[in-house]
């Protein structure tokens, strides 16, 4: 029995109070109307756990919150590859929100990593948008499963922290589509987050807060989203124009300004009041949708979310190299802690997401509790954490003279706070050099070196990682994560975690290089798809540790790879949004090896023949299995046409060109043991003609194509087929836009011609 009586409502308040509504109330309310009995609720960050702030509010992380679990950030929980996992996580933060009296989390951010200077890239997923939006997905569904909203968030296009609130994404349609909106498509499709939380930015041109082509055309007229379009905070320049692109609710509160506005232009006939009204009936449905939540009154085992933060953090945690299996560690000898950051975690990342935890474990406590009277372990910090003051040559000496007396030296190094923030890019990928300088000190004492890496977007390793026997990617782990690398690293857990962005030799390396953060009000998305991995693969370029990387200490074989064909899917309606499912890819993975352990299958297609520029190949499902000693699985997996499709901006659509597929399986971009190549077929392309389409156009168009060689045939002045016989000819001619080769063959081809060829198109 629904609580609100919405036309009811929407009569009874008056344009002023209905203007008020679509805009918050404080930093972190949306307003109550007394008169109405309508109550405020409350939305709260973030992606990796609960910042419910009280008093000293702001948006950036500086006041204090109420204590919650922080788990691992974004960039690690997207190297776990897991759906469950991920979905774990959301329903446990969905559950602390849920016991705050907190109606939507502002979370997840699944927006790409096109850089890997971007401050925020701890926040997000991967560089690539299945990635992003099979794991975000899981996020929200998680988070939804407890009763309160997930807010998917930043739509869209919000690359870079440079110039946040200006800077416009200059980016063509097909990336777009492609890479950029595919995550968030996938998410709202799949799982109706109760909100969408627009991006700071313009896309071309246009803020992202007041687009109708993004809110309203795409947002909700092509995937149907039925939730409600929160701004980010502080997005919106133009709030009339805002309500009239499709945002629903202005964050935070601009003390009735922009309501003021939003009345005048009703008042004045420049905003339809029903498009107000349509705003504030999503307001108010959020509110129905979230009361039951809000009003609950729970309890959390915040012990047991501890726990489940360390299992979900170490299961992010990538081994990215282990020569002469120096991993996992016998805990017995003498081992050395070297580091900082092992006595003193980095775990989250600054700014809104900063998480105020329960409690927070180091791995120096953690290993030494672990490894109890049978192993000796000492420790010297090497280097202080953003500390001017910290005497560098006295503090790599004392390090180098603990690591010399070690069997085995367990160095963490990592970004310093600093680095790596909300509201700001880096500039380099390099960790600080007296971090790097220890290192190859420590090296020169010790041959056994495992090297522990704490930080939110992928630091470069080439310069130095020849130091290090072992390397451990630990990211920002959250609370739990000291734990959880000791676990690791004493392989109480075996590491499962792959890469879900590339960690490039340098950033020269990047494509975005040249083109990131842009100027004067414009960042130009000049690398077009070729994004990630997309690029590297492209180039052919060497990397440090391709995407989808990972080692294990157990091993893994793939076996008997099977791609079949599906001629008889789903087809129409029933087949879905996203097309009938027409691969089907099955292999075997074995665990070879004599320990437990999970292999992620990664599937990746390409389309060596398309008549477009497509990327080599990229990734279109993933699984994983956990399998015990000597066990196998059969894994199978689907490619639906959405996979097999590219955007075609001719076609303003999705568009499967029939052809060659090649499909190869493995365990990273670059590791693909297993290949397959197959012909899908389909109805031949026909992309839409118009006058501008050129000869070669008109012949690659199968209903075309007839119609003008009977054009030609039928020609005033004599048949003029023969003329185009010449395959030569024809492809000279081929980038003659068809009106205008009437200039050279005569009025055989001539613009009524051309009407009347279009209009038989059309008619067949
Ligand atoms: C961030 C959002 C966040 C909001 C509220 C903004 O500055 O971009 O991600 O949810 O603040 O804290």
């Amino acid at each position: 029995m629904p609580r609100f009586d919405i036309p009811a409502l929407l009569a009874d308040l008056t344009v002023a109070e209905r203007s008020s509504l679509v805009s918050g109330q404080g930093f972190w309310w949306t307003r109550r109307i007394e008169r109405v009995g309508l109550p405020s609720i409350m939305v709260s960050d973030g992606p990796h756990g609960l910042r419910k702030q009280e008093r000293n509010t702001d948006h950036v992380g500086v006041g204090g919150s109420v204590p919650a679990t922080c788990f691992p950030t974004a960039s690690a929980l997207a190297s776990s590859w897991d759906v469950d996992l991920v979905r774990r996580v959301g329903a446990a933060i969905g559950e602390e929100a849920r016991a705050q009296g907190v109606a939507v989390v502002l979370g997840p951010g699944i927006n790409i990593k096109r850089s890997p200077l971007c401050g925020r890239n701890f926040e997000y997923l991967s560089e690539d948008p299945v990635v992003a939006g099979v794991l975000g997905s899981a996020m929200v569904d998680g988070i939804q499963s407890q009763g309160v909203g997930a807010s998917l968030k930043h739509y869209a296009a919000n690359n870079q922290e440079t110039d946040r609130l200006r800077v416009s994404a200059d980016v063509d349609i097909r990336p777009l589509r492609e890479i950029y909106l595919a995550g968030f498509e996938r998410v709202v499709r799949d799982t109706q987050p109760w909100t969408v939380m627009c991006s700071y930015n313009r896309i071309n041109g246009v803020y992202a807060s007041q687009d109708p082509w993004l809110l309203t055309e795409v947002l909700r007229g092509e995937w149907g989203f039925d939730g409600l379009v929160v701004s980010d905070w502080g997005a919106v320049d133009d709030p009339v124009a805002a309500v009239a692109a499709g945002l629903d609710l202005e964050m935070p509160s601009t003390g009735g300004a922009s309501a003021a506005r939003v009345t005048a232009a009703v008042e004045a006939g420049d905003l339809p009041e029903a498009v107000l009204d349509t705003a504030v009936e999503r307001l108010i449905a959020l509110i129905e949708r979230a009361l039951p939540g809000v009003e609950a009154e729970d309890d959390v085992d915040l012990d047991a979310h501890h726990q489940l933060a360390r299992e979900v953090a170490r299961d992010c945690v990538v081994l990215l190299k282990n020569e002469a299996d120096l991993l996992p560690l016998a805990p017995i000898g003498r081992l050395a802690v070297i580091g900082e950051l092992a006595r003193t975690p980095r775990f989250q990342g600054a700014g809104s997401s900063k998480v105020k935890p329960t409690r927070v474990d180091d791995a120096l406590t953690a290993l030494r509790a672990a490894v109890g009277d049978d192993a000796t372990v000492s420790f010297a910090a090497g280097y202080g954490v953003d500390d001017p003051g910290a005497d560098v040559a006295a503090l790599r000496a004392e390090a180098v003279a603990v690591a010399g007396d070690a069997d085995t030296a367990v160095v963490f190094l990592g970004l310093p706070p600093s680095y790596e923030s909300e509201g700001y890019d880096r500039t380099h990928i390099d960790l600080p050099a007296e971090q790097v300088a220890l290192l190859e000190a420590v090296a020169e004492v010790n041959d056994r070196v495992v090297v522990v890496l704490a930080n939110g977007s992928v630091v470069a390793l080439a310069g130095w990682e020849h130091h290090a026997g072992a390397l451990v990617e630990g990211w920002l782990g959250g609370q739990a994560g000291g734990g959880a690398i000791v676990d690791v690293l004493l392989g109480v857990a075996n590491p499962s975690g792959r890469l879900a962005e590339t960690i490039p030799k340098r950033l020269a390396d990047t494509p975005a290089y040249l083109d990131f953060p842009g100027e004067d009000r414009h960042v130009r998305y000049g690398e077009g798809l070729f994004v990630g991995y997309r690029h590297h693969d492209a180039v052919d370029l060497d990397v440090s540790y391709p995407f989808g990387h990972g080692l294990s200490y157990t091993t893994f074989e793939l076996t008997d790879l099977d791609v079949t064909v599906l001629d008889d899917g789903v087809g129409g309606a029933e087949a879905g949004w996203r097309g009938r499912d027409r691969i089907e890819v099955g292999v075997t993975v074995t665990n070879t090896g004599s320990r437990a352990g999970k292999e992620v299958v990664q599937v990746y297609v390409g389309a060596p023949e398309a008549s477009v520029q497509r990327p080599v190949r990229e990734l279109r499902a993933f699984a994983k299995v956990d399998l015990g000693p000597g066990a196998s699985e059969r894994v199978v997996l689907r490619l639906d046409e959405r996979d097999l499709s590219y955007w075609s901006t001719r076609a303003d659509g999705w568009v499967l060109e029939p052809g060659e597929f090649e499909v190869a399986v493995g365990r990273s971009s670059r590791d693909l043991p297993l290949r397959a190549t197959v012909r899908v077929d389909g109805p031949p392309l026909a992309l839409p003609l118009d006058r501008s389409s050129t000869l070669a156009e008109w012949f690659e168009h199968p209903v075309g194509h007839e119609v003008l060689v009977e054009a030609l045939r039928r020609s005033p002045g004599g048949d003029l087929r023969p003329m185009l016989d010449d395959p030569a000819q024809r492809r000279m001619l081929g980038s003659f836009p068809m009106p205008r080769l009437a200039t050279m063959l005569g009025p055989a081809v001539g613009d009524d011609l051309v009407d009347g060829m279009l209009a038989e198109v059309a008619g067949r």
